[in-house]
This record gives structure tokens, sequence and C-alpha cells, in this order.
């Protein structure tokens, strides 16, 4: 049999009765939108995080749009980031009018590069955003000091990091606001939509509630331009329901990981490296690193392991954002890794039996 690289059926299957009860609830609550799900879920999420307040959101892009548009950042305005993140990063910061800069990523974790920020920092630079990319935690302890040197804002892009934590404090308190998605693969999916911005500064999380319903103090009366971002009702009582098992989901998603790191031994195959005692990942994917990703690829091909690859271009190598393009040799790191990146299935429902067949396909590679 196949070891798919995901497959959401499986959730669903195996938790069937406590999802459709979740369905049935809200289906006759009468209310579809930004009603008790989504207040509950901002109250549940806040103490999850142990975050002063949190908005829902319609998608993790916009969590990251509505942020920068709450934090003021427009047209002409620069954001620090990175290029080897999925294409929504880039996409809501490019929404706003303001331009990415990019900077390169450290080559253990490939997240963003504390070292590199300030040979970007200019006059116009108004924001840094990391991102806890593959759920890694990004080195917070050195980008917030470079952002406190030049009195920068720093939105972390928590899309894939959801339970992440640097010395005991999530992802995404460390700079000013944090913004997660839902969409179903992610660590805390849901089964559709939907996103969240967290952050200890009560006002910006007003504001982006406002941004998120036509800009609205209250009904019909709107105090500042927005659009509608509302997460829908059942998506929030989904994600309620997932948190309250998204703890033994990631503790799942990291015995899998370690019993990996365990067994895989092919010096063909490059791991994912340990970080500090002091940083967890939340394993949202598995990522390896092969100087010949068309070989490895055939070869989990013929022996069914599905993969994924996150990404396969930077993402000014993409036709929309080609105008962005810098010069490699400024990303020595982002580009000589983007061809290199192969993610193997890793998800709480994925076999014992799944995991050793992945272990025996990758360790036969180039034997
Ligand atoms: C790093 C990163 N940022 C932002 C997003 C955007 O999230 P969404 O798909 O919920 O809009 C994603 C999700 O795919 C992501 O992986």
């Amino acid at each position: 049999m196949p070891v798919p690289f995901n497959d959401m059926t499986r959730k669903y299957l195996r938790y069937a009765d406590e999802i459709d009860s979740v369905a049935k609830r809200v289906l006759s609550s009468g209310r579809y939108t930004l009603g008790s799900e989504n207040d509950s879920l901002e109250a549940e999420l806040a103490s999850y995080y142990n975050a002063t307040a949190v908005a829902t959101v319609g998608s993790g892009t916009d969590a990251l749009f509505l942020t920068l548009i709450a934090l003021g950042v427009g047209v002409g305005d620069e954001v620090i980031t990175v290029a080897n993140t999925c294409t929504p990063t880039i996409a809501a910061i490019r929404l706003t009018g303001a331009n990415p800069v990019f900077v390169d990523v450290d080559s253990e974790r490939l997240t963003m590069n504390p070292e590199d920020i300030e040979r970007c920092v200019t006059e116009k630079t108004k924001v840094i955003l990391p991102v806890h990319l593959y759920g890694t935690p990004a080195n917070m302890e050195k980008i917030i000091v470079v952002a406190k040197k030049h009195g920068l804002l720093v939105i972390e892009d928590c899309a894939q990091s959801f339970g992440a934590t640097i010395a005991g404090r999530h992802v995404g308190l460390w700079g000013d606001v944090g913004c997660v998605s839902f969409y179903p693969t992610k660590n805390l999916g849901g089964f559709g939509d939907g996103g969240a911005v967290f952050s200890d500064n009560q006002a910006l999380v007003e504001k982006v509630r406002q941004l998120r319903m036509y800009g609205e103090i209250h009904r019909y009366e709107s105090i500042t331009e927005g659009t509608n971002s509302r997460m829908d009702e059942l998506q929030a009582g989904f994600v309620r329901w997932g948190l309250l098992h998204i703890d033994e989901w990631n503790k799942t998603r990291s015995d899998i990981a370690q019993t990996y790191i365990k067994s895989i031994h092919n010096a063909l195959v490059q791991l994912p490296v340990d970080l500090d005692t002091e940083s967890h990942r939340a394993w949202h994917l598995f990522v390896v690193r092969v100087s010949d990703r068309t070989a490895f690829t055939r070869h989990l091909e013929e022996n069914c392991i599905g993969y994924a690859i996150h990404y396969p271009k930077l993402v000014y190598d993409q036709p929309a954002y080609e105008f962005l393009r810098v010069d490699s040799e400024h990303l020595p790191v982002s580009t000589s890794s983007v061809g290199t990146v192969v993610s193997l299935p890793l998800y709480p429902e994925l076999t014992e039996e799944e995991v050793y067949k992945v272990i025996e396909a990758v360790n036969s590679y180039g034997k």
C-alpha cells in the first residue's frame, strides 16, 4: 500500500462522532459567522497562548494582511522577510502596497538569518516579518534585538508553527504580533479556511476586529475602511474542538519526527538539525535535503512513498513576483537550498508501519 503524503479523510474518520456533533451544534444554532463559537475560540486561543487578545479572521493570509494594515503599513513601505516562504506571506505584504525586502535564511533552520537583517534596513523599513517555516522557530531572540535597535515592528508568520515555543513562550509573542492559519493541513487545521491574530497589544487586535467586518465599530457604523474577513462559525467550532487535541497531535508529530531522526541513516540525505534546548518545533513538516532531488523523488515514487516540495521556487522566481527578484549572491543559502528540500509524510494519523516504510525507502536510496 502506498504511504500518502497526507490524507485529510483519516482525521475525519478517526473522530467522525466528535466532528459531526460540532457541526450539528453550530448548524442548529442559527448563527453562521462571527458568533459565540468565534467569541469562545478567541478566548480559548488567548488562554492557550497566554496572550492578551486574539482576533479570528478568514484565513492566515488575511491575518497577515489585516495586521499590516492595522499597523499602518502601506504604499512604499518596506517589510523585511524571507524568499523561501509560502506565497501568501508575500501576497499579504504586496496587497498593502508595501514592498517585501528579502534577507537570507540561516543554513541550519532555513528561517530568517538575524545577521543579514541590518544590510536591508532603510528609512522606508517598517516591519520585520520572520516565518517559522516547517514549524521551526526562527531565532527570535536575535531578531527582536535588531528590531529594537532600529525601532521596527515585528510580525511573526506562525501559519506553520502552532504550538512551537522558545524558552517556554509561544512563537508569535516574541515580536509585536503573531498570525496563524487554520487551513486544513496545518497542525491546528479546520475543515475549511480560517486564521487568527494574537498579541499582547489589545488595541491592535481591536483594530483587526474592525477591519475584518467592514471597518465597523458597531453595526452599520464604519470608522475605518475595512473588508469582510469573518471566520465562519463552523470553522470556529472545528478549531475549538481541535484545540482540545492539539497537544496530543503535536506530540505524535514530534514522536514520528524523532523516529525518523533516529532511524534514517543515509549519507545522501540531510536531516533537520537539532535546535538549542530552549526551542521547540511544532513539526509541521519533516523536510530533508538532498543534492539530487530528481533521483531522490524518483526513488520515493518507486517505493510508493508520498512526498511534497515546500517550496519548489523562491517566491520571486514565480511569474507574478518576478519584479521582486534580487541578485542570488545576496541570498546564498535561500538560493542553494531551494532545489534540495523534500518533505516526507508527517501527520498524526500516519501508522507505525507507514513510518517504517518511509524510513526503509529513505535508507535504501542510492544503495
Ligand atoms: C508560511 C505561511 N504563511 C501564510 C499562509 C497563509 O495561510 P492561509 O492559507 O490560511 O491563507 C500559509 C498557509 O498556507 C503559510 O504556510
